[in-house]
């Protein structure tokens, strides 16, 4: 059966677009039972039919438990076996994050740990760093610090701006993004103890894309 899959979105909703195609196209063996949105007029939430959409204004509510509660509920009610936080731009609460506890990702434009937050792409350039990238991490309560299973590296040109970056980079987590839910709907992937784990065994650092896009990894048992 296809693993079932609740993506939350904030804006434009390309990585989310990235998932559908590749389910469209067999390369992902899932199925999208939600997108989840804090902002009504998310353009993502355009990309899947009506029934699939959930939005709220975040701002109508009294305070960040509420609507967290109010979210995971819907969340809850599409039985998702795994949460991708796809552009998702509002701060998870920790009880939001601990009833998602192991299968709640999120995908982050730099290369963790450096620059959790906002404005990743001018921070690595005001760093000088010559390789920016982006992260796929296990949420944990401390805002982008939870494990990282994957990443995806870029180089950084002399004179690159960060909309240069952020546009030179898309694509490459669009490839990410994919490549961590193939692993999460296959079985494969699974968080213990702090730590990731694939196919059981504890990764000691992040998977790094190939340029075919595939991760380093033997094929799954029975693949
Ligand atoms: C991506 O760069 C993601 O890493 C960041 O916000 C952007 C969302 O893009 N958190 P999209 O909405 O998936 O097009």
């Amino acid at each position: 059966m296809n693993s079932r899959l609740a993506i939350l979105v904030s804006g434009r909703g390309s990585n989310l677009q990235a998932l559908i195609d590749a389910i469209a196209g067999s390369q992902l063996h899932a199925e999208i039972v939600g997108v989840f949105s804090d902002k009504p007029g998310a353009a993502a939430l355009q990309r899947v039919p009506a029934p699939l959409r959930w939005a709220a204004d975040a701002r109508q509510f009294p305070n960040r438990m509420e609507f967290d509660r109010c979210l995971a509920d819907a969340i809850s009610v599409a039985e998702p076996d795994w949460v991708i936080c796809a552009g998702y731009m509002r701060i998870l609460g920790v009880d939001f994050i601990r009833r998602f506890a192991g299968r709640l990702l999120n995908i982050h434009p730099s290369l963790l740990p450096k620059y959790r937050g906002l404005h990743t792409h001018a921070r690595a350039i005001e760093a000088g760093d010559t390789e920016h990238g982006a992260s796929v991490h296990f949420v944990t309560e401390e805002l982008d610090a939870g494990a990282v299973i994957a990443q995806a590296t870029i180089p950084v040109i002399a004179g690159d701006t960060p909309d240069d970056l952020a546009v030179r980079l898309l694509p490459q987590e669009h490839r990410l993004l994919t490549a961590v839910a193939q692993l999460a709907v296959a079985g494969r992937l699974a968080e213990r103890d702090g730590n990731v784990e694939i196919d059981g065994h504890r990764l000691f650092q992040p998977l790094r894309l190939d340029c075919e896009g595939n991760f380093p990894l033997r094929p799954a048992s029975g693949a």
